[in-house]
C-alpha cells in the first residue's frame, strides 16, 4: 500500500513493434487500473538484452514505448513510467533473489525452454535467470497486483514462492504479490492464422495491426483477414477467424457480441471488415497523433524520464536497503 493505493507493477518490452493485441490485452487495460491502483509501468530494457540486441535501434525503441505509455492515455505524473536501466535497485536485488532461486526452479520455466530453443547459439545465464529480475521488478516495489499474460503466470508463481522464502526465513520483507487477471483482457489472434497469438515478432507483416499502421495499411489487413465461407456474423469457437474479428470490434467499441450479431445480421463479412477496420483507424488515429507530438518534444518526455526515474528509485531503495540489511551486509557510513 501507498497513500492508501494499493501498488500494481507492470512492465514490457521494447523489442518488435507494438500490436493491436499489446495494445488492447494489456496497454488498455492499464490505463483503466491506473484510477485504482499506485501504478509503476516500466520499459523492461534489461530483460530485453538476453537475446542480443543492436544498440542504438532498442534505445530508440525503448523511447518509443515510453511515448506510447503516455500516448496511451497513462498520466507520468499519476503513474510511475520509466526505463528498468534508470532504476539500479532491479539489478541488485535480482543478484540477492538469484542466491535465493533453485536451478532447478528455473529449469522447469517453460519460457526459458522455448527461448534456448529458439537462441540455441546464445543460451545465456541472463535468459536463465529472466524470471528472478522479473520478481526483483515485482518485489522492489511491494507491488501488491501484478496485471500478466497468461504466458507470464509460471514467472509469477516464482516471485511469489520467492517472496515467501524470503520472508520465511528474515520476516515480512516483501510484499507477496497476487496476479491481476483482467475481466475482458481482450486475446487478440493473427489476421492470417486465428490459431496463434498476434505477435510483434510474426514475420508475416499482414498477421498483425502494428500501432502505428497508417489507415489505409489497416484497411487493407483486414480485408484480407482470414474468415470462412459462412459468411456470417456469429461468434463460434469453430470459426476463429470470423470470431477474432468481433473480439477486435467489441474490445475497441465496447459491444457485445450479441449486439454485433444484431448490428451485422443479414450483412456480410466484406462490410463487416470494413466496420472494424474503421473502428481501429479511429481508435489509433488520435494516439497516434499523440504519440507524434510527444516524439517531438523531447524536452517535455526528457522531464518525464528524469522525475519517473527519481520517483522509482526512491521507492526502490527503501526496500533494497531493508534486504541489505536482512542478509547481513553493512550499513554505510555517511
Ligand atoms: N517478462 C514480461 C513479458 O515479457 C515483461 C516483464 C518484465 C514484466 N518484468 C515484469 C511483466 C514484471 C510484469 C511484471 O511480458
Amino acid at each position: 500500500m501507498l497513500n492508501g493505493e494499493k501498488v500494481l507493477f507492470s512492465g514490457m518490452q521494447a523489442t518488435g513493434n507494438l500490436t493491436l493485441g499489446n495494445y488492447l490485452g494489456a496497454l488498455k487495460n492499464w490505463v483503466t487500473l491506473s484510477d485504482e491502483y499506485t501504478c509503476l509501468y516500466c520499459v523492461v530494457d534489461e530483460h530485453s538484452i538476453t537475446v542480443r540486441q543492436d544498440p542504438a535501434t532498442l534505445r530508440k525503441r525503448a523511447r518509443a514505448l515510453l511515448n506510447l505509455y503516455i500516448a496511451a492515455g497513462l498520466d507520468p505524473e499519476k503513474n510511475i513510467l520509466y526505463y528498468q536501466s534508470h532504476v539500479s535497485g532491479h539489478a541488485e536485488l535480482a543478484w540477492i533473489l538469484n542466491c535465493f532461486t533453485y536451478m532447478g526452479e528455473l529449469n522447469r520455466m517453460t519460457q526459458f525452454k522455448d527461448k534456448s530453443a529458439k537462441h540455441a547459439d546464445n543460451i545465456n545465464a541472463g535468459l536463465f535467470t529472466y524470471p528472478v529480475l522479473m520478481a526483483a521488478d515485482i518485489l522492489l516495489y511491494q507491488a501488491d497486483v501484478v496485471p500478466v499474460g497468461i504466458d507470464q503466470m509460471q514467472h509469477l508463481e516464482l516471485t511469489r514462492d520467492l517472496a515467501q522464502r524470503f520472508n520465511a526465513v528474515y520476516g515480512d520483507v516483501f510484499t507477496v504479490p497476487e496476479a491481476y487477471i483482467g475481466k475482458v483482457g481482450a486475446k487478440i489472434m493473427s489476421l492470417q492464422d486465428p490459431a496463434k497469438k498476434m505477435s510483434k515478432s510474426d514475420e508475416n507483416p499482414n498477421a498483425s495491426i502494428y500501432l502505428m499502421d497508417d489507415p489505409d495499411t489497416i484497411m487493407r489487413k483486414f480485408k484480407r483477414a482470414v474468415t470462412d465461407s459462412e459468411g456470417h456474423v456469429a461468434y463460434r469457437e469453430e470459426q476463429p477467424g470470423i470470431s477474432n474479428l468481433m473480439s477486435i470490434y467489441s474490445a475497441v467499441t465496447g459491444k457485445s457480441m450479441d449486439e454485433i450479431e444484431r448490428e451485422f445480421d443479414g450483412r456480410g463479412y466484406g462490410e463487416f471488415k470494413t466496420a472494424v477496420g474503421e473502428s481501429v483507424v479511429d481508435l489509433l488515429t488520435p494516439l497516434q497523433a499523440r504519440w507524434k507530438e510527444l516524439d517531438a518534444d523531447k524536452a517535455y518526455v526528457d522531464g518525464i524520464i528524469k522525475n519517473n526515474a527519481e520517483r522509482a528509485n526512491y521507492m526502490a531503495q527503501k526496500t533494497l536497503r531493508k534486504v541489505q540489511k536482512k542478509v547481513g551486509f553493512p550499513e554505510k557510513v555517511r
